[in-house]
């Protein structure tokens, strides 16, 4: 999420989703409507609504010396969540419900504020931090139908104090309260998960050093034709892990790609979406991947999430950890480069499915 200015993008006029609900309730301008192969279907969703994304128990993972037994059963459900899945949610996080509560209450007042004042902060084209639409490079590209206000957050350097707004007045102080949390339950699941691959438990973190962290908060308001329309583009994230919270109140939106169908994570009270980005999906050379993921639009109601993406410090070499690869049943399939590059290559592409990591493909 490293803000990356590109000069000459030309992403023609894109209208602000809120704006032309407020104004034209029953309109879906062209460039929302989706060619027919990528539009949603229903039936696809509906025949597998008996998948269920897996429920790991947080508590569990953190209590290996008091119980051991649970511990590595639930040790055991994280591998296979990993490994079959690419997404779990995580209840009993630990994250108090009062900031799981707060972020959301301060990002769905950002997003009521009058246009003017939410373009204050603009996320210019080709970069990814303020409000706006991301990912955008052409005039001819199709536009998903959600508001974003995203952030830089750690390390420092990173952040764009100009974009962090001064209202709502709790705004920054709850981002940076929730983001503190939401890091540290980044760092344990990565011990865990290290763990469930057989290695040293503080592998990742001591390898991503200080890890970069930026959030985005999507809106999605109705659509008078979610039939036509995505919320959001398909796509992997380029982060090690992502943490999505749902909104409550918020309709059923979020996808996932599981076996070539569809498949939608059902929201649970106060628990958090995880999922595998990219970069775990390099370092463990593909045993656990990331999984292609998308949001839909609601005919009557809006949809509120706020992603965490958790990544290594831009000057960390990746590459598929040694331990993770034998010549003759895993031969290495992703090349090594720098986390940095990486980032930059991701935020410099639109979002298409999980085409962006052909950048580390070793393709033979
Ligand atoms: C994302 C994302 C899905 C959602 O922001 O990367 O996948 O449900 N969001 O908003
Ligand atoms: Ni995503």
């Amino acid at each position: 999420m490293s803000p990356v200015p590109i000069s000459q993008i030309n992403t023609g006029h894109i209208d602000d989703v809120q704006e032309l609900r407020k104004a034209k309730p029953t309109l879906v301008p062209e460039r929302f409507v989706r060619d027919a192969t990528e539009r949603p279907t229903p039936c696809a969703v509906l025949d597998h609504d008996s998948y269920e994304v897996p429920i790991i128990d947080f508590s569990k993972l953190m209590k290996v010396d008091e119980d051991e037994g649970s511990w590595r059963a639930e040790i055991l459900k994280l591998k296979r969540a990993c490994q079959d899945w690419g997404f779990f949610q995580v209840v009993n996080h630990g994250i108090d419900l009062s900031l799981v509560e707060g972020i959301e209450e301060v990002a769905k007042e950002f997003f009521m504020l009058p246009l003017e004042e939410k373009q204050r902060y603009p996320m210019v084209a080709g970069t990814v931090q303020g409000y706006g639409q991301a990912f955008v490079f052409s005039e001819d590209q199709k536009l998903d139908w959600c508001n974003m206000f995203a952030l830089g957050v750690e390390p420092q350097f990173i952040r764009n104090p100009k974009l962090w707004p001064k209202n709502p007045p709790k705004f920054s102080g709850t981002v940076d309260d929730y983001s503190r949390e939401v890091r540290k339950l980044c760092q344990n699941l990565l011990n865990s998960i290290a763990i469930t691959l057989g290695l040293k438990e503080g592998t990742f973190n001591e390898m991503f050093g200080v890890g970069v962290q930026a959030i985005r908060m999507n809106y999605y308001p109705p659509c008078s034709r979610p039939d036509l329309v995505l919320g959001l583009s398909p796509h992997s994230d380029g982060s090690a892990l992502t943490v999505l919270q749902q909104g409550k109140g918020s309709s059923v939106g979020l996808q996932i790609l599981k076996d070539t169908k569809w498949v939608s994570v059902q929201p649970v009270p106060n628990a958090l979406v995880i999922n595998i980005g990219d970069t775990l999906e390099v370092l463990t050379n593909g045993k656990y991947k990331s999984v292609e993921h998308r949001a839909l639009t609601h005919k009557e109601k809006d949809r509120l999430s706020i992603v965490t993406f958790y990544a290594p410090s831009y000057e960390v070499e990746i590459g598929p950890l040694p331990e993770m690869v034998d010549e003759i049943n895993h031969p290495c399939t992703y090349r090594r480069y720098n986390h940095g590059e990486y980032s930059k290559h991701y935020v410099t592409s639109k979002l298409q499915g999980k085409k962006t990591l052909d950048f580390a493909k070793i393709i033979n």
